[in-house]
């Protein structure tokens, strides 16, 4: 298999560092930022002299986010592919929420992916390449959320794939997935438990639905086998809420 190169946001635990190992299993270049030092610090002591560097960023501050795009541009030449997964989500009713967290929620979901897409896309098209984004959704986005902040952004992310896959076509082919609640993540200790419970009530499958799972599907679609697909929205949810 030939090495390719990949950008991962939010990469230094949870779904992103699952992505991450999966592209190294496979002999991939990964490249990612965090905003939590001491995750990046445990990350790299877990990935010690393998092909991965980690950048502290935070994907809502758009010129370090640009600066950290940009070394990893000229490091690594070719990119093909693009994970925007980095997400904030607070399980909180929008009466609680300021008009800056509703500010930072919308930066660090929705205006992060749209930055990298659009600086990515660029990228690619300057050094005549082809290449790959994919964007992590959430069920919440397609039934909906009691977090509605939450719940906007993600099914905002939907859109943005969409509308991307025609915008960067046929360069570059954009795709989304929408997981259910992965269980070995802060987010889901995070969930309302009244929530969590419906969640799981609602999984058609059994087994829990974990990170490696989920990174199974992400990496499928980075990945060559992947190559007749732009547009979609994939769920890797257990089967909740069929829809
Ligand atoms: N966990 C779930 O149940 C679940 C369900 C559906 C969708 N998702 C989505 O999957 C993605 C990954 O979720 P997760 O549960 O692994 O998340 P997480 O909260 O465990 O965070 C993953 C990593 O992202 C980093 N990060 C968070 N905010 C960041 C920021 N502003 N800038 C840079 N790095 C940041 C964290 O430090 C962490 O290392 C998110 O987009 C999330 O919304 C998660």
């Amino acid at each position: 298999m030939t090495e390719q190169t990949v950008f991962i946001t939010g990469i230094a635990s949870g779904l992103g560092e699952k992505v991450a190992d999966l592209s190294l299993a496979q002999g991939h270049r990964v490249y990612g930022c965090d905003n939590n030092k001491d995750k990046i610090r445990d990350f790299e002591a877990r990935h010690a002299n393998q092909k991965v560097e980690v950048f502290f960023c935070d994907v809502s501050d758009f010129p370090a986010l640009e600066k950290v795009f940009q070394t990893v541009c000229e490091k690594a030449g070719r990119i093909d592919s693009l994970v925007n997964n980095a997400g904030m989500y607070l399980g909180k009713p929008l009466s609680t929420y300021d008009d800056a967290l509703i500010e930072r929620a919308i930066d660090v979901n929705l205006k992060a992916p749209m930055k990298l897409s659009l600086w990515y896309a660029d990228h690619v098209r300057k050094n005549g390449d082809r290449g790959s984004i994919v964007n992590i959704a959430s069920v919440a986005g397609e039934v909906g959320s009691s977090d509605a902040v939450y719940g906007s952004v993600k099914a905002g992310v939907i859109g943005l794939t969409k509308s991307n896959a025609m915008n960067y076509a046929p360069e570059i082919r954009v795709n989304c997935v929408s997981p259910g609640l992965i269980e070995d993540t802060d987010i889901a200790r995070e969930i309302p438990e009244y929530r969590y419970a419906e969640y799981k009530r609602q999984e058609l499958l059994d087994g829990g639905l974990n990170c490696e799972s989920v990174a199974g599907v992400v990496n499928f679609l980075i990945s060559n086998n992947a190559r007749s697909m732009t547009g979609a929205i994939i769920r890797s949810d257990n089967g909740c809420y069929p829809r």
